[in-house]
């Protein structure tokens, strides 16, 4: 059961332009509302496309012209970039996503990506970090789950791509952050096969094996504990909550750990394969979704990986607990109470409010790693639906300083995160008549911090914590022009290594 290679698009830099089928050129839009002339083998084109005002460089749109052997390439994929003025990093990253949207619609194979037309009035201060963010954006879109097609299915997009540039400075700069914006893409989509994969094949036992075979290959140890440990362990609540399952549950645990490592992040995932809802069953309306109920380990993965690649000097350590929520003869039932990991007793009231039982023992079990902060990523809520959208990933927890340090690298990767209170005024609502608290209430006030809140009592005094609720960012986002349009998205992982990465830098 090996799995076949993470498929990115053959990517060089050069410093003149290849015979290719596809020219795609940068394009900005002037203060009058035009597409700018600027000096390339295209300016006449332009000129002409600028006169009859058939392409305005206006944000967001692409052109694609036939050439009909007039230039080298057979055809030219302008790519709006708008006003100069206005152009933040999210904007470059989206251009470069439309411009993949439309090179994959018009089935180009091979392109050439102008990188110097990104630098307009600005100077060249801003080329190389202009090139990269349209790259990311051209980029990061390239993904396809074809593993379960009857026939074997190409990759549907352009196969070479060879961005170019006069400059010999920005080539050399720029070759090095290619190779890292691929990388970033090789994480994200394993984040993405994994939150695809279905539960009859993605299986507990499927990602334990799978995380072995990428921890040898990106240098991570990696162990793998079965139910019988977890009982060791006294994991309860993890374990209550496959119990009504035929499958073992897993918990995989994976560890980048550089020798002079100051600082030690601990990512815990939610890795539940399917929830059906358990005896709280679930509407069958879009139950199929569910199988994307394990994205919080899949995108805890994702970041374990690219951290690696990215040798961060911190310390990381990825706890993905796998586990299927099935109803059935030995499932729990509502009004069962179960222990945790550290002592504390559940009334479960609802089954279906699942995630939170097994991330209470992994995050419990994570204080055994000596963290100097936590961050657990999960599906945990709808709730966090209705509160944000789908646009945007509630946040919860316990320090305003590792809080404001988890927001910052959302921001550098302009990846949107808002935080929710964990006031532990909603701690009232989940005390339990019988046990020391119950899992969930029967009404549905506050559903995202309640569930952040329960998350909270097993956090130790002193210990950064954030949880992540991803339910609406991980899945099925269609606004990001960059990520693609079904399924797992590989929201985040950025966002967790460049946290990763940023740790290590305050270690003084
Ligand atoms: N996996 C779901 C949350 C979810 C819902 C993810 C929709 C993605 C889309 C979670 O286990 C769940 O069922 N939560 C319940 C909690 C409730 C019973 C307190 C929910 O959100 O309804
Ligand atoms: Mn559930
Ligand atoms: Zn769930």
């Amino acid at each position: 059961m090996s799995k076949a290679p993470v498929k990115v698009p053959n990517c060089s830099v050069k410093t003149a332009s290849p015979a290719v089928e596809v020219d795609v050129l940068p394009v900005f839009q002037d203060a009058s509302g035009k597409a700018v002339v600027a000096k390339n083998a295209y300016a006449k084109t332009l000129e002409r496309l600028r006169k009859s005002a058939a392409f305005t460089a206006k944000f967001p749109s692409t052109q694609f012209l036939r050439l009909a052997g007039k230039g080298k390439a057979e055809s030219l994929c302008l790519v709006a970039m708008g006003v100069e003025k206005e152009l933040a990093s999210d904007r470059i990253r989206s251009a470069g996503g439309h411009a993949w949207a439309r090179l994959v619609a018009e089935k180009a194979d091979s392109v050439a990506v102008h990188l110097d037309a990104l630098v307009g009035a600005s100077g060249e201060a801003s080329a190389l970090s202009r090139a990269t963010a349209f790259a990311e954006g051209l980029l990061y879109g390239a993904y396809q789950f074809n593993e379960h097609k009857s026939k074997p299915v190409d990759a549907a997009w352009p196969k070479t791509i060879t961005f170019v540039t006069k400059n010999a400075k920005l080539a050399k700069d720029f070759a090095p952050e290619l190779k890292l914006v691929l990388e970033a893409l090789r994480a994200m989509n394993v984040t993405r096969d994994w939150s695809n994969q279905p539960s009859n094949t993605g299986t507990p036992e499927y990602y334990a094996a799978e995380a072995k075979i990428f921890a040898k290959e990106y240098g991570l140890k990696c162990t793998i504990l079965g139910e019988a440990e977890a009982k060791r362990e006294k994991m309860g609540l993890f374990l209550a909550v496959g119990q009504g399952s035929e499958r073992e549950g897993k918990i995989v645990i994976l560890e980048h750990a550089p020798a002079k490592a100051k600082k030690t992040l601990v990512l815990v995932g939610k890795g539940v394969t399917f929830d059906s809802g358990g005896i709280s069953i679930k509407p069958s309306m879009r139950m199929e979704e569910m199988k994307h109920d394990m994205t919080g380990a899949a995108t805890c993965m994702g970041a374990i990986l690219l951290a690696a690649k990215l040798k961060v000097p911190t310390r990381v350590v990825a706890i993905l607990g796998f586990t299927e929520n099935m109803p059935s003869g030995t499932a729990i039932q509502p009004g069962n109470v179960v222990a945790a990991r550290n002592g504390k007793t559940v009334e479960i009231i609802n089954t279906d409010a699942e995630g939170r039982l097994i991330l209470a023992d992994l995050l419990d079990y994570a204080h055994e790693f000596k963290p100097s902060a936590i961050v657990n990523v999960a599906t945990l809520t709808g709730a966090v639906g209705v509160a944000l959208g789908k646009q945007c990933c509630g946040l919860m927890g316990n320090d305003e300083s590792f809080m404001s340090q988890v927001k910052a690298a959302a921001k550098s990767k302009d990846e949107k995160v808002w935080e929710l209170p964990c006031w532990d005024e909603y701690f009232e609502d989940m005390r339990s008549d019988t046990a020391d608290m119950r899992n969930s209430c029967n009404d549905s006030m506050g559903g995202t911090i309640r569930g952040g809140v329960f998350l909270k009592q097993f956090i130790r005094k002193g210990t950064p914590w954030v949880h992540m609720d991803i339910a609406y960012t991980g899945n099925g986002v269609t606004h990001i022009p960059y990520f693609p349009k079904k399924g797992g998205t590989g929201a985040h992982v950025r966002t967790l290594a460049a946290l990763a990465l940023e740790m290590g830098s305050d270690d003084a």
